[in-house]
């Protein structure tokens, strides 16, 4: 089995969305349980309003569910302080902290990864503004640059989000070819995570 946690210390930063479509890629591979540990239950809301291709728990009921299951994937709030992400990467085989490529968001990002030190946790680059921007390379650039440990997918932002959570769905599964093209972000990032779990990482 592996967990892996969203977490930061941010609000509105699309941690429940990256849960959401992290779940929606492991569940291709093994059963998935997403369990939801967010105040606002965005995962429990958005699979209610239509279909999701894993089972969502409360995190109150998630003991039940969660035993024989091959990946488990943790929504959580935003937690301001790193002792709490510290501790919540000890319960965890991947910390994954989304984060948006703006310059307020920068200076505390560092600080969160000073403080996380080596635990194993990973910066992931989210609502990354389209091309021309190049905000998204620049901002993983910095944090490579400062050691940060960053993901190289990074997720656009795209409308299909805010559609998707509206219908219900994960991405992937909306009709039009436009608005389920971001889903390679995801799919890219749950590829880069295999790769690294491969390596022994
Ligand atoms: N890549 C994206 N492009 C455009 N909009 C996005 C993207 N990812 C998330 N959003 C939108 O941003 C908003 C916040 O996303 P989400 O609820 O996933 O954030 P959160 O970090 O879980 O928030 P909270 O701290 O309240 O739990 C939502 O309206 C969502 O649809
Ligand atoms: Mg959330």
């Amino acid at each position: 089995m592996k967990i892996i946690t969203v977490t930061g210390y941010k609000g509105g930063v699309a941690k429940s969305t990256t849960a959401i479509h992290l779940a929606t890629y492991f569940s291709d591979r093994g059963s998935t349980v997403l369990v939801d540990g967010d105040p606002n239950r965005t995962a429990l809301g958005w699979s209610s309003r239509g279909k999701l291709p894993f089972t969502v728990a409360d995190e109150r009921q998630a003991m039940k569910v969660i035993s024989g299951n091959d990946y488990i994937i943790i929504d959580t709030p935003a937690r301001p302080h790193s002792d709490d992400l510290k501790e919540l990467a000890k319960g965890c085989d991947l910390l994954i902290l989304p984060t948006i490529p703006d310059v307020i968001s920068l200076q505390p990002m560092l600080e969160t990864a000073r403080d996380l030190g080596d635990a194993n946790y990973r910066a992931l680059l989210v609502i990354v503004p389209p091309h021309p921007s190049r905000e998204g390379e620049i901002m993983r650039q910095d944090l490579v640059k400062e050691g940060v440990p960053v993901f190289n997918s990074m997720v656009r932002r795209s409308a299909g989000f805010p559609k998707a959570a509206l219908a219900g769905v994960p991405i992937r599964d909306l009709k039009k070819a436009k608005t389920k093209l971001a889903w390679i972000d995801y799919k890219a990032l749950g590829d880069e995570i295999i790769e690294e779990w491969n390596n022994g990482r």
